[in-house]
């Protein structure tokens, strides 16, 4: 997969090594700040080296070795089971209308969502996957650099559908997570449509017995069972596992920003209990 990466984007030259950190603990809010700012440049750090390594595997774990057709085909499938049940929910029509896509990853998705908007925006705070994205996605799409946080770069009430999938699963910090939810609201139009896939558990057993410890046992017993193939991922366990969320919490959550017919819809790609949709409209 470098090959195939040094191929399309030249040698890579920059150090990619992660590096070790240890527990930061926030007291105030300049603290809550910084902290968050650490959060998203280590989590910016891991995923463009898991893109440098192999992005379709660490886009879709399912498999290793990913032929690029596939990948995509399968942005198709999966358009259809995840966003096709949620606008037929809401009664949006999405013809002529943008979409934009928060952690979009290497576009696998935007095939789908282009066949259905007219507008396909996608923001990732990985610069490696947004550079595969765009060397590859066999679709044209407006691909913006995140900071990990915010919507930045999007202007207010110009967006008419926003989704995100398999994202909000991976990150550590429920700062974030909320921030997210703000800047979709600020971003939508009115009457405009959310979804959010969401983690409220864990995709094994083995995840949910790592997910308990404290934070450096974690992160030794992750090595460990990485080492011996028992749990795969790549850099910090916390950017990969990231933190669980109650539906209440995340309706709440929702709600606290203005958003309207808040509901919690089942997941039916991942394993039972480990998933869920937040599926909001922004009122008109
Ligand atoms: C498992 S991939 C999913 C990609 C895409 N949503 C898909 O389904 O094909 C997770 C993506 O989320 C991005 N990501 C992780 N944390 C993020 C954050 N805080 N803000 C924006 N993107 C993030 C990663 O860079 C990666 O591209």
């Amino acid at each position: 997969m470098i090959d195939t990466y040094n191929a399309v984007h030249g040698k890579m030259t920059d150090n990619f090594q992660i590096v070790p950190h240890t527990e930061e603990t926030a007291h105030t809010q300049q603290d809550i700040h910084t902290q968050e700012t650490i959060h998203t440049k280590r989590i910016a750090r891991e995923w463009d080296y898991r893109a440098f390594r192999n992005p379709y595997h660490y886009v879709d774990a399912t498999k290793r070795n990913w032929d690029k057709t596939e990948f995509y085909a399968k942005g198709l499938q999966l358009v259809e089971q995840i966003v096709d049940p949620v606008l037929n929910r809401l009664k949006i029509d999405p013809t002529g209308k943008r979409v934009l896509e928060i952690g979009c990853g290497i576009g696998r998705l935007f095939e789908g969502l282009s066949q259905r908007f007219a507008e396909v925006y996608g923001i990732d705070v990985s610069s490696q996957m947004l550079e595969y994205g765009k060397a590859n996605c066999p679709v044209q799409a407006v691909w913006i650099h995140g900071d990990g946080l915010s919507l930045a770069g999007i202007d207010p009430e110009t967006v008419d559908y926003v989704i995100s999938y398999e994202v909000m699963q991976h990150i550590p910090s429920k700062t974030i997570i909320e921030a997210y939810i703000r800047e979709s609201y600020r971003v939508l139009k009115q009457g405009g449509g959310m979804q959010l896939h969401m983690r409220r558990g864990s995709d094994s057993l083995r995840q949910a017995a790592v997910r308990q410890l404290p934070k450096p046992l974690r992160q030794l017993t992750a090595s460990i069972a990485n080492k011996i193939n028992a749990i795969e991922f790549m850099g910090d366990i916390d950017t990969w596992l990231g933190i669980t969320l109650k539906p209440s919490v995340a309706m709440e959550l929702a709600s606290s920003v203005g958003f309207e017919r808040i509901e919690i819809l089942p997941d039916s790609i991942h394993r039972r209990n480990s998933g869920y949709w937040l599926v909001c409209v922004k009122p008109s």
